[in-house]
């Protein structure tokens, strides 16, 4: 359900969210928890956490195996995390929407079941500089098996990924181009309709890693044109181990599982086993059945708010917290695209990344430092590490505030 387009004019009323999220009101170190590190895991809304509650308190049994009556309502339940997910990203059916623990088994799914049959020696697969490593790591293990190879297309100093370069690199040997839709340590938005446009004129498939898109806008993967879409739960209210893949229903249905077991077969038998249709064909074993019940509940309160409400207040916190950060001595800013979500990374002269998150996390304020799972895009930029600020709708501009605050009571700390 969409917010109504009068309610989509009206100003986030922060304080009552905040109340939505306990954790958001402990301490840490005895200070106020300023929680910046919402690209790496964001924090639980009540009604997520209460949907997992009740499924271990009312509903918990396996899926799909059981004809009693908490079967039945555990597997309506996992189902139901399908559906809210399909209608989510738009799919045009629930049976494209494999649900997998997270972005990184949704690409290595897509790594083992679609590119590892298809690939040869000669073939190329694209990727970007930008990538969180696993939206490349799982193309290299498959391209050192086939004798493929991977291709990364350049940045520009700003973070902007370089269109023009990437489409001249959709060449006859790329059997399939993937893409960020925004990059986890700049907040870059990448052109994905443009991208995908290019893709379908050159018959090459098109991956698109949504795990830090999802949080923030609107998913419309029949409106995007890619052919696989990845998002991951815990990033977007809902529960850790918690994600799905989008797949075309023609790849899905050329696709060989990638796990073997049970719930994804129609008949074994030791002379040769005919597997069940997808989305079932992909979810061997037992899944992470309390944590898709609270699915529905984190897309609920999303989507309750608006991406339209949650955009217009995402996006005044990134400009004032880009223009408080801007604003101290010696920084150096990562990413200045001309579109980003509110993601921050950053570094102060003369401070190591690391040790400022030590010293901040004693001031109560939650960032992370380091390569951010993006080791090449650290070498593009010629650093080791940054420190990140990453916000949500659930951040205020007081905390900013207090984020510069102790940012000068480390910085005197430091010397
Ligand atoms: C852009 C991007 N891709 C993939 C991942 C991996 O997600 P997960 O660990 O939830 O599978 C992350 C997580 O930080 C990410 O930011």
């Amino acid at each position: 359900m969409n917010a109504k387009p009068e309610a989509a004019l009206l100003p986030l009323d922060v304080e009552r969210i905040r109340a939505d999220f306990p954790l958001l009101s402990r301490t840490v170190h005895g200070k106020p928890l300023i929680y910046f590190d919402n690209a790496n895991t964001g924090q639980k809304p009540v009604s997520v956490i209460e949907a997992v509650d009740r499924h271990y308190r009312q509903h918990n049994a396996n899926v799909a195996r059981a004809v009693h009556t908490l079967g039945e309502e555990a597997t309506a339940s996992y189902e139901a995390a399908r559906d809210a997910i399909a209608r989510f990203v738009n799919a045009p059916s629930r049976d494209e929407v494999i649900l997998t623990s997270g972005t990184t088994q949704a690409i290595n799914l897509v790594a083992y079941s679609y590119a590892l049959p298809c690939l040869k020696a000669g073939d190329a697969i694209l990727t970007t500089v930008m990538e969180h490593h696993a939206n490349i790591v799982p193309w290299q293990l498959v391209a050192e098996r086939t004798g493929a190879t991977v291709k990364a297309a350049p940045i520009d100093a700003n973070g902007d990924l370089i269109v023009e370069k990437y489409i001249e690199m959709l060449t006859p040997e790329v059997k399939l181009a993937c893409v960020a839709h925004v990059s986890n340590v700049l907040g870059t938005v990448n052109p994905v309709r443009e991208i995908a446009r290019e893709c379908r004129k050159r018959g090459i498939p098109l991956l698109v890693d949504g795990s830090q898109a999802a949080p923030h806008r609107r998913i419309d993967v029949q409106a995007l044109g890619c052919d696989f879409y990845a998002i991951t739960g815990h990033k977007m209210l809902a529960p850790t181990g918690t994600g799905a893949l989008w797949a075309k229903r023609e790849h899905l249905m050329a696709m060989p599982p990638f796990f073997g077991g049970g719930e994804m077969i129609r008949e074994v038998r030791f002379e040769g086993t005919v597997f069940a249709d997808p989305p079932h064909r992909f979810e061997a074993g037992t899944p992470n059945i309390a944590g898709f019940a609270g699915v529905p509940a984190a897309i609920a309160y999303l989507e309750g708010i608006g991406f339209d409400r949650l955009k217009a207040y995402e996006q005044d916190l990134l400009a004032y917290a880009t223009d408080a950060i801007e604003s101290l001595p010696g920084v150096r800013i990562f990413g200045r695209a001309k579109e980003k979500e509110p993601v921050i990374s950053f570094l102060l002269e003369g401070a190591h990344a690391n040790d400022m998150a030590t010293l901040l996390d004693l001031q109560g304020v939650a960032v992370r430092s380091g390569h951010h799972c993006a080791h090449p895009l650290m070498q593009f930029f010629g650093v080791p590490a940054t420190l990140r600020a990453s916000l949500a709708f659930y951040n205020t501009r007081a905390e900013v505030d207090g984020f510069i605050e102790a940012i000068g009571r480390v910085r005197k700390l430091l010397g």
